[in-house]
């Protein structure tokens, strides 16, 4: 076994993920990261660091590549000190134009995705009596957003599960939270206003405009805001939060 921690964290091609997995190269540990594609890039990114990573190139809804990762991990560092859920997916729509395929893909993926990781890495951690596992949720899971009504309902089941997980993993001294972000400027939010722009006819600035005003900030957080507050969560500074959700949102669900 690896004296050094270990880190899993999904969806790491782009954003939030890339991020987090950057931060937690940069803190001392092994990274394990997961995106369907282009995720090798942001292995050799890491390693050019000076820092280990194991890159996966998989989908977090198909189980066969869940356990094939996992199990690697566990083969190569016989540890996972962090599980940090992030790949997601997002689909605005009026409801009515929602597709039952569209449902249950970004219901495969936000939700089926965090739930297979656990499944799989919980018994690596259980051994060693201690971990810890961040999910992330959104404003979305707390505040009703027009148009996303789907993808909110993921991240409320985000939110619900984490405070379970928590209560059930807290005898093995591995805490549960998650981080819900408000508007951050990733692939995700920007396909996310183009599509809005497209379908409503106007600029995608004024989506934009509109989306930063949602902040009391009035601007986007950035995915290394987001990267922090994971990171926080999963050291020892947190140990005596669990089944906890942190708001990262510039203020928007306190209005
Ligand atoms: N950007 C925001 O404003 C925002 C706000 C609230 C919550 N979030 C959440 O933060 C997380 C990260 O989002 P982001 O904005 O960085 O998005 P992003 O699109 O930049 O990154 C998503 C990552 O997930 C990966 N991914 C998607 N489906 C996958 C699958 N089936 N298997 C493996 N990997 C997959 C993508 O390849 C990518 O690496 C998501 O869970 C998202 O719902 C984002």
């Amino acid at each position: 076994m690896t004296d050094k921690k270990v880190a899993i964290i999904t969806g790491a091609s782009t954003g939030i993920g890339k991020a987090a997995a950057i931060k937690f190269a940069k803190e001392g540990y092994i990274t394990a990261i997961i995106a369907r594609r282009n995720i090798d890039k942001v292995g050799d990114e890491i390693r050019k660091m000076g820092c280990e990573c194991f890159d996966f190139a998989g989908d977090v809804s198909v189980e066969e590549d869940v356990k094939k990762m996992v199990g690697e991990v566990d083969k190569r560092y016989g540890r996972v000190d962090v599980l940090n859920c992030n790949a997601g997916v997002v689909v605005v729509k009026p409801v009515e134009d929602i597709t039952y395929d569209e449902f249950i893909n970004v219901s495969k993926i936000n939700v089926g995705g965090m739930f297979l990781f656990t499944k799989y890495v919980v018994p690596i951690m259980k051994r060693r009596k201690k971990g810890s596992i961040i999910n992330l949720g959104s404003v979305s899971g707390h505040v009703g957003q027009t148009e996303h009504a789907v993808y909110g309902a993921t991240k409320a089941g985000c939110l619900s599960f984490t405070r379970a997980i928590a209560w059930e993993l807290a005898p093995w001294n591995i805490r549960v939270n998650s981080v819900s972000p408000g508007s951050v400027d990733t692939p995700m939010l920007v396909g996310d206003c183009e599509g809005e722009a497209k379908r409503r006819g106007v600029p995608y600035e004024v989506i934009k405009k509109e989306r930063e005003e949602e902040q009391a900030f009035k601007k986007w957080g950035t995915p290394e805001e987001i990267a922090g507050p994971i990171y926080f969560l999963a050291s020892d500074e947190a140990s005596f939060i669990t089944g906890a959700d942190l708001l990262v949102d510039g203020g928007w669900v306190a209005k």
